[in-house]
């Protein structure tokens, strides 16, 4: 090394490193050969992610490298220096605490920023020679982070049957790519479901229950792709048949009748029964205790969807026997 100079800026700098620094910035001379190259790994990146800045044909045998931002080779966009000899690291003003050099003098930088981009400067300070230097430089670019796509649909509370529904995946790019997904899978091809404009439209013609979702979709660039937050539907259906419970329709005289009635319905079906066409009651369960003879009958279990305003019905014929030697009923008669 040459004997020190004087700092080349007037400010008072006290860190560590500023005679060493002085000392290689004195020694920097335009480059003679371009033969180093360095290459950015990945050339494009996104704000988060890792870029290393590898130096290709690096001479061996050198004493240090100091690498800078930008193109200015002043001692405030001075990042990290390293020296060979004793394997020192050297940081400056510009060091973020996310870089590090290799004594290969690559350099690698952490979870970048959008500041990050640009140009980085490496110098090669030679060994015993006046004309020494090299310097190299590349940019970081950042391709725009891809917004978090969202779902819009014309109808959040379709009809079974009834109702297509569209779904859009926003925001609107020509330059992305648009998927879609069912329960966290991609939606298979199917012949129902249409998706016109380039994938960004997801049509499902006459909607049914098994399709509420949860729907995502995913919006992709040549780098990487955004989900979207899920969308379930509320798709309105039933009231479906109703099934009595129990079934069987014999009864003795003095038993207890309890019949339960249930429909599959969104929103949940409101029931009413009605014995012989009479209304009986409201609610899902019947229960009359100690049935006698006079409650033989047909017994019907009503059942209503009442955003859809549809109803159905289902019945069956509850006979009662007379008690033990009373009566009689062919087959279940003791006697
Ligand atoms: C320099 O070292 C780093 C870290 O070990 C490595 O990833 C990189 O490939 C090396 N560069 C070259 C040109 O060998
Ligand atoms: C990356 O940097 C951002 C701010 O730029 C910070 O919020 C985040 O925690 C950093 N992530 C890691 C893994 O250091
Ligand atoms: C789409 O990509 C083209 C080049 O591929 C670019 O010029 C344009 O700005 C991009 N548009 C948007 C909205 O990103
Ligand atoms: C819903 O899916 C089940 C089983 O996959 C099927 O049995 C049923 O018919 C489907 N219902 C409708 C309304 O599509
Ligand atoms: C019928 O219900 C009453 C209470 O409501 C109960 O005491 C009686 O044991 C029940 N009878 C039968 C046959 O289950
Ligand atoms: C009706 O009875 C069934 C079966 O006993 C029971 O699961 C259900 O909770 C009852 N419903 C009401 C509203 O009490």
């Amino acid at each position: 090394m040459g004997p020190l100079s004087a700092p080349p800026c007037t400010q008072r700098i006290t860190w560590k490193g500023l005679l060493l620094t002085a000392s290689l910035l004195n020694f920097w001379n335009p480059p003679t050969t371009a033969q180093v190259m360095i290459e950015a790994q990945p050339p494009k990146l996104s704000e988060g992610k890792d870029v290393l800045l590898v130096v290709h044909n690096l001479p061996q045998n050198l004493p240090g490298y100091m690498w800078y931002k930008g193109k200015m080779k002043d001692l405030y966009h001075y990042i990290v220096s390293y020296v060979a000899d004793s394997q020192i690291i050297i940081p400056g003003p510009a060091y973020s605490g996310r870089e590090t050099v290799y004594s290969n003098a690559s350099l690698l930088i952490k979870n970048v920023t959008r500041e990050d981009a640009g140009s980085y400067n490496l110098h090669i300070i030679k060994r015993g020679d006046e004309t020494t230097g090299v310097t190299g430089h590349f940019t970081v670019t950042l391709y725009p982070k891809l917004p978090k796509p969202y779902i819009t649909i014309n109808n959040v509370n379709p009809w079974e049957n009834k109702d297509d529904l569209t779904f859009t995946c926003e925001p609107n790019s020509k330059n992305h790519t648009y998927v879609w997904l069912l329960n966290g899978q991609r939606l298979p091809v199917s012949p129902r479901v249409k998706r016109p404009i380039e994938n960004r439209i997801l049509i499902l013609p006459s909607v049914t229950r098994n399709e509420t979702g949860p729907y995502q979709c995913e919006i992709w660039d040549q780098y990487g792709g955004i989900r979207s937050y899920p969308v379930t539907l509320n798709v309105l259906y039933g009231p479906d048949l109703p099934r009595i419970y129990p079934s069987f329709t014999y009864y003795r005289s003095g038993e207890n009748l309890s019949l339960s009635c249930s429909s599959d319905s969104n929103p949940p079906a409101e029931y009413s029964w009605t014995i012989n066409g009479k209304f009986q009651q409201s609610g899902q369960n019947l229960s009359i205790p100690q049935i006698t003879t006079k409650h033989s009958g047909l017994y019907a279990c009503y059942v209503r969807n009442s955003a859809t305003g549809k109803e159905i019905s289902r019945s069956m014929t509850v006979k009662v026997s007379a008690p033990s030697g009373t009566g009689h009923l062919p087959g279940l008669n003791p006697f």
